[in-house]
């Protein structure tokens, strides 16, 4: 028998994936990425966690140069995966999408507006907005955008709201990504100022971090096609074939807890031995705590 939780279940779960870079055709990005390949290992991992998942977010760069044939690879990648798990997918697009192709393989829009969502999940609100300006790598909101978010965030939702946007509004070590980052994060804060926005959910930088903006946690979810070396010297960008990741992000009426996962499977081993595994078998829920985290 498997050990039951002793604290109330999150509200919500979000798996939060970011930069998958898709190259359809089997192309490798940089000469070395198969990104189909580690988009498929990560879902994969996912499902193999058995996590209720309520909604599989993917925050921008979904593909590499913003095809339509890279698109509908995600489709076919994901959605079979998003069924299986009962979630929501829910993409948003990053400076390596292509507004117009993203809208009609996604969508079946035949448009350049940004493809701006609403999903609400059992009352919790997600916001996924596309934070590239057409042209550019940095990030920003043109005006509609902004006065979109000013609507929604008028009314509350029962949950609160979950931003999913790719650049992330906080200031990077890296002076490279420093040159690609959302600009007017002031005017973003003062948006957000006293709405229920709990998180902003991020990618780009290729690398698990974390930041605030006013009092909202950004998480940034590292990327799912490679990592930056967040070890390497910050003048000099460095891309690594690992440590890819994805995150979890848990949902509680007064937290919100967001948990990296390795893309990779590393070598495992059962964290408790069988003998400790059988005897907390035998222990009533109620003493498990004591019975467990008493010291010797
Ligand atoms: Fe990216
Ligand atoms: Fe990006």
């Amino acid at each position: 028998m498997a050990l039951q939780a002793t604290r109330p279940a999150p509200t919500h779960v979000l798996a939060h994936l970011s930069d998958t870079h898709l190259i359809a055709g089997g192309g490798l990005l940089h000469g070395r990425v198969d990104t189909a390949a580690q988009f498929r290992r990560a879902l994969d991992r996912l499902e193999a966690s058995a996590e209720r998942v309520d909604a599989l977010v993917i925050s921008g760069d979904l593909t590499d140069a913003g095809d339509e044939v890279s698109y509908a690879l995600l489709l076919e990648i994901a959605t079979p995966v998003a069924q299986r798990l009962g979630a929501e997918l829910i993409l948003t697009g990053g400076n390596h999408d292509e507004r117009r192709p993203l809208a009609r393989a996604l969508y079946g829009n035949d448009t350049d507006a940004p493809q701006d969502r609403v999903t609400t999940i059992r009352g919790l609100r997600i916001l996924a907005i596309d934070s590239a300006p057409p042209g550019y790598h940095y990030g920003g909101f043109d005006d509609a955008q902004y006065d979109w978010l000013a609507r929604e965030l008028a009314t509350q939702a029962e949950h609160g709201t979950i931003l999913v946007m790719h650049h992330p509004p906080i200031t990077y070590r890296s002076p490279t990504m420093q040159l690609l980052d959302f600009e007017e994060t002031g005017r973003l804060r003062a948006t957000l100022e006293g709405s229920d926005v709990r998180a902003i959910l991020s990618g780009h930088l290729h690398v698990t971090t974390f930041g605030t903006l006013g009092a909202i946690p950004v998480l940034v979810a590292g990327g799912v096609s490679f990592a930056d070396d967040a070890g390497a010297p910050r003048e000099r960008m460095m891309a690594a074939d690992g440590p890819q990741s994805y995150s979890l992000v848990e949902v509680h009426p007064d937290q919100v807890v967001a948990t990296v996962v390795a893309v990779a499977e590393h070598e495992r081993w059962p964290a408790l031995s069988p003998e400790v595994s059988a005897y907390l078998d035998t222990v009533p829920q109620q003493e498990l705590r004591e019975v467990f985290a008493r010291r010797p």
